[in-house]
């Protein structure tokens, strides 16, 4: 039996049910609404979610502690069925390709990744770890102290002090010693700028990217674990959690600013740390206001988070296996917010926007692993919306494997499927207010047929030639293929804006936001319904080459509802270059049904 209750009763000093009246964001002033929806707030009912439309049906019930709450999220999220799916042992291997681990004693030796070891190039650095020839599987700990991941702006003194003397620790490690802090940031790295070949699942030729794909959540829960017990263990102190960021909260950056503490990166833009993130964030400062901005980073949580992830392909991201390259598209939260805000805290001083603004080196700012703490975070979030919310069932992602050094200096491969559900690896989150969830972003201007009035004065996409080039606004009419769908129809399929054969060059920051039925020349704000989601990328190294390709979705069934135009029979597409869209190209911009 895991040691749940004992770890429970001491959690850190602001664990779940205690949020403080007082916190200093201007988010708050949406709160109270959030109470409505009582999964995230420290109401005690009983509710479960209908669906994205916030239909909420809630039983009185009596007190709740943490774990009351975690067994309950058990019964939304139907273990049984979960636990049934990563049962793989009937999975026939013919079909099988799931991407094997790296062989890290051939790290950076791959000719075509243009990436050798001890090469020191401003981009890339030397990020292979330390071999071992042993390699161990993955057991679930037995005893293991339950850990409570604390909101950032939430810490006592005493948790701060904590988080940085291990992160201190760690930074006096010997370099050579794989739980060492750049060895850390390393893993990072090599994950993800083409030190690693697909050697182990026989193709040599092709480089393991963890980006862009179904591969982001997982790859990035599986750090973020061995990196907590490293923590815990250089501390002595096995209820250690990392703490996430919560990217609403300004107050939840504050103790990574002194510049006495461990927590510090001097790679930082340090100016916006003292303020609002800017959540669509597009590589320059807005003249938006705080309140501007909180709107705005709301509307697009909302965005991101509810109307552009109906199914795991969305949230996800798309496949990925042996043999390939991740180009099927980087599922919704990975492009924005998760991206522009590695970028947001990037410092500009730098060539390529380090420490945070860049994948070979965003690791070597602590402030990385609190910002994938609410990006795993995000994870959970999404699966208690219930209904299609739920984990890739396809073998191959199951199956995928990763090696990381654990806290006693051993080589561990993991599997995807063992990291499904957080209680199972002995953390949970703590729960504050979600205000985003009834963010819902309002019209500019419905106007119902907008569209035919515009049929012969903007191009249908039958008459653009494509690839069409990024270097300026694109205005496109989209046709689609059913217009008045029934309810039932729009439950059991999304109405998806698919931008196809993006090609990007992937050293630059890149940024692009999506816009429907915005007939003004200015782009609608990011909180007006117009606004459909952004497209974003990170720097960094590809195999040699400069350019990556990928596509891009976004779901369009309410949107259309709210703007009047469910009816219509093409949707007005406009797509905006934010950042590095000189050289972009598209293939192809449809409607389909998924
Ligand atoms: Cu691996 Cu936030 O990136």
């Amino acid at each position: 039996m895991h040691n749940t209750m004992a770890s429970l009763s001491t959690p850190p000093p602001t664990a779940a049910g205690t949020t403080p009246k007082t916190y200093s964001s201007s988010f708050t002033t949406t709160s109270s609404s959030v109470s409505s929806w009582p999964l995230f707030s420290k109401t005690s009912k009983t509710c479960v979610l209908k669906s994205l439309k916030h239909k909420v049906t809630c039983n009185a019930g009596s007190s709740e502690n943490i774990l009351h709450n975690l067994d309950r999220r058990n019964v939304l999220l139907g273990l049984g069925g979960l636990a049934g799916a990563v049962n793989l042992t009937s999975v026939p291997s013919v079909v099988a390709a799931p991407l094997a681990a790296p062989d890290i004693s051939k790290c950076g030796t791959n000719t075509l990744s243009g990436f050798k070891p001890g090469e020191s190039t401003p981009t890339v650095g030397d990020c292979c770890p330390p071999d071992s020839s042993q390699i161990m599987d993955f057991k679930f700990p037995t005893n293991q102290a339950f850990k409570v991941r604390p909101a950032a702006h939430l810490l006592s003194p005493k948790y701060i002090s904590k988080f940085n003397e291990a992160i201190k620790r760690m930074k006096e490690l010997p370099e050579s010693d794989p739980r060492n802090f750049l060895q850390q940031a390393h893993i990072h790295c090599a994950y993800c700028n083409g030190a690693y070949t697909q050697s182990s699942s026989g193709f040599p030729d092709i480089e393991i990217q963890i980006h862009n794909s179904w591969l982001f959540f997982p790859f990035h829960r599986w750090y973020l674990y061995f990196y907590e017990r490293i923590l815990g263990s250089l501390i002595d102190d096995p209820t250690f959690a990392l703490p996430f960021w919560n990217w609403d909260t300004p107050a939840g950056t504050k103790f990574f600013n002194d510049p006495k503490s461990a927590l510090f990166d001097t790679k930082r833009n340090q100016a916006h740390l003292k303020g609002v993130v800017d959540l669509g964030y597009n590589g320059k400062d807005t003249d938006a206001t705080d309140i501007e901005k909180v709107k705005n980073n709301l509307a697009i949580m909302y965005r991101q988070m509810v109307t552009n992830v109906t199914d795991p392909t969305a949230f996800f991201g798309g496949e990925y296996r042996a043999g390939k390259e991740p180009i099927s598209g980087g599922g919704s939260m990975e492009q924005s917010p998760h991206t522009p805000v590695h970028r947001w805290v990037g410092d500009p001083r730098e060539t390529n926007g380090e420490n945070l603004g860049n994948f070979y080196s965003a690791g070597r700012d602590t402030l990385f692993y609190c910002h994938h703490s609410n990006v795993d975070r995000m994870w959970s979030l999404w699966k208690m919306l219930g209904g299609k919310h739920k984990d890739i069932t396809d073998p191959d992602w199951l199956n995928t494997s990763f090696v990381f050094y654990d806290e006693n200096k051993n080589l561990v491969r993991v599997y995807v499927k063992d990291c499904l559900l957080t209680n199972q690896l002995g953390y949970d989150y703590q729960r504050v207010d979600v205000p985003w969830l009834n963010s819902k972003p309002v019209p500019r201007a419905p106007r119902s047929g907008i569209t035919k009035k515009l049929v012969g004065k903007v191009k249908k996409t039958e008459d653009v030639t494509f690839p069409v080039k990024l270097d300026k606004t694109v205005k496109v009419l989209v046709p689609r293929p059913k217009k008045s769908r029934s309810k039932k129809e729009k439950e059991e399929k999304e109405e998806l804006l698919i931008i196809q054969g993006i090609t990007y060059d992937s050293e630059k920051y890149v940024k692009f936001d999506v816009y429907v039925n915005d007939e003004d020349d200015d782009a609608s704000a990011q909180d007006q319904t117009e606004f459909a989601g952004s497209f974003a990328q990170l720097p960094h190294k590809h195999k040699g080459k400069t350019s990556s390709k990928t596509n891009f979705r976004a779901g369009l069934t309410e949107l259309l509802e709210e703007l009047e135009a469910d009816d219509d029979d093409n949707v007005l597409v406009t797509v905006v270059p934010r950042s590095g869209s000189e050289d972009i190209t598209i293939d192809a911009i449809k409607i389909i049904y998924a």
